[in-house]
């Protein structure tokens, strides 16, 4: 698997130390990790490792083991279950001496989130905002179902009995909201039917509908569905990117310096240019080409 992701078209690779990882099988698995990524061949993609969380013996000693060893080849560490903004600011502490210790870049390694429980969910805000190494907030699924006592074993999907709406709206948005208040990226979490490929959609489509910036995947089918949610569709790529341009000249003097134009029968206005930039941003990110310009009208 440590191989194989090399060739995969994911943005981002991470390596668990923690529950797809068996307790007994923990200390090869940093070891592994430690190989793997001084070994190299994931260029173009994030390297992350999930270690484990705070309330286990193993967090300190993965932490150690893994940026001590690999720390130049290693770009986050994911820390699971985090309850609190403590436990952030812990595992920055310790990442500064690793740092320091080595000869590391300080500050470099960031930090992704994983919200998964009741307690990690309320203390969302204070989570996002408890370092700068905090590059990315994570809805945990399976965990966080586990935790509220949902009435459901199937990650991600509508739990029986509850017919009046989507049971994870409210956890998507509080994640989103955090993010964005402090500039964070907000990814989905797993999908753990992996032969569900129309599950794994419908599930993905929900929350890159609602602004999220990614998804897991589980299993290298599931990548081209992720691709293709998390990027535009080309006619609002191009579409944005026309906004971009028409605004750009409206506001400009050869376009009359106004605020407000029309662009065919729709208003633009600055309001549209910040909605425009965040779907050609996603477009662009995606190597998306466009494929209409806009053309000023003659007068
Ligand atoms: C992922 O770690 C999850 O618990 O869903
Ligand atoms: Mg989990």
């Amino acid at each position: 698997m440590l191989d194989k992701a090399k060739g995969l078209p994911a943005d981002q690779v991470f390596m668990d130390i923690e529950d797809a990882v068996a307790p007994l099988a923990k200390p090869d698995a940093r070891k592994n990790i430690v190989a793997a990524l001084n070994e190299g061949g994931y260029d173009g993609k994030v390297r992350s490792v999930r270690v484990n969380d705070w309330t286990t013996e193993w967090t300190y000693l993965d932490v150690i083991e893994v940026v001590s060893g690999a720390g130049a080849n290693l770009d986050c560490i994911m820390l699971p279950k985090v309850q609190g903004p403590e436990q952030i600011r812990a595992l920055d502490m310790l990442l500064t001496q690793i740092e320091k210790s080595e000869g590391l870049d300080v500050g470099r390694i960031g930090i992704e989130a994983q919200i998964e429980n009741a307690m990690g969910l309320t203390m969302v805000d204070e989570i996002a905002a408890a370092s700068p190494r905090v590059e990315t907030i994570i809805f945990g699924p399976a965990d966080f179902m586990a935790s509220i006592n949902m009435k459901s074993l199937v990650v991600g999907e509508q739990p029986p009995g509850y017919d009046v709406g989507d049971a994870y709206h409210y956890i998507l948005m509080r994640i989103l909201m955090a993010a964005r208040a402090y500039d964070k990226q907000a990814i989905d979490g797993p999908y753990l039917q992996i032969k569900d490929l129309d599950g794994y959609t419908r599930v993905a489509e929900r929350s890159a509908a609602l602004g999220f910036d990614g998804k897991w995947v589980l299993h290298p089918d599931q990548i081209a569905a992720a691709n293709e949610i998390f990027s535009p569709r080309q006619d609002d790529y191009d579409h944005a990117e026309l906004i971009l341009d028409a605004y750009e000249w409206y506001t400009s003097a050869a376009g009359g310096a106004r605020g407000a134009a029309m662009l065919g029968d729709e208003m633009i206005d600055e309001a549209s240019r910040k909605m425009a930039l965040v779907i050609a941003g996603k477009g662009r990110a995606a190597g998306m080409q466009r494929t209409q310009t806009f053309e000023p009208p003659q007068s």
